[in-house]
């Protein structure tokens, strides 16, 4: 069984659909939610759903390395063998994806390696594409930039602002991720491509 760690910084919807996606037959069970931001939303919902939770707020620390060792000594109290970024608002510095090298993941709402960083969604629409959509891919040091392990494809349709774009990408994200870990944990390469 593989320990799955699941960090946030906000509402958590994609943490809900990971954790929920955990039962049965899949190799992944979730060991712990953690949030860099104290009182996030998505802290309530996993309490609610029984998960262990933590918080290691990112305002505490002098700098990005004394925060990174502290999330760093709050992960390895649950012996994660995947962690899952899940809306977690952090660029991480090399030495963090360098601890947990070919364990941690992210989703990103873009089609990588289009648009990586922020304000994906206004910039598709800016760009006038026909096609939107969310990558699952592993953290390396390179923001958003790791090995892509799924992709799911949403249309842009006439009318589309940022928010109802998003809305749109994050039921695909919603899709994607679990299965995406699914494989991950049970130690598939294949990459996932929806839509
Ligand atoms: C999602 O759009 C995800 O792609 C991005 O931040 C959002 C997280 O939403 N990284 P939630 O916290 O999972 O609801």
């Amino acid at each position: 069984m593989k320990r799955v760690a699941l960090l946030i910084s906000g509402s958590g919807s994609n943490m809900v659909a990971l954790a929920q996606s955990m039962t049965g037959d899949h190799p992944g069970r979730p060991v712990v939610v953690l949030s860099n931001v104290p009182g996030a939303g998505g802290l309530a919902k996993a309490e609610a759903m029984g998960l262990a939770t933590a918080v290691v707020d990112h305002r505490a620390f002098s700098g990005r390395d004394a925060f990174e060792a502290a999330l760093t000594e709050a992960l390895e109290r649950h012996v994660p063998d995947v962690i899952c970024l899940a809306g977690f608002m952090r660029i991480l510095t090399p030495g963090f994806t360098a601890r947990w090298a070919g364990k941690m993941l992210n989703i990103h709402p873009s089609l990588l390696p289009k648009y990586p960083g922020l304000h994906t969604h206004a910039r598709a629409l800016a760009a006038g594409d026909a096609e939107a959509g969310c990558s699952v891919h592993e953290v390396t040091e390179e923001l958003d930039g790791g090995p892509i392990l799924g992709q799911a494809r949403v249309p842009v349709l006439a009318g589309d602002t940022p928010e109802t774009l998003a809305a749109r990408v994050l039921v695909a994200e919603h899709r994607l991720y679990p299965e995406v870990l699914r494989r991950f944990t049970a130690g598939d390469r294949r990459p996932v491509l929806f839509g």
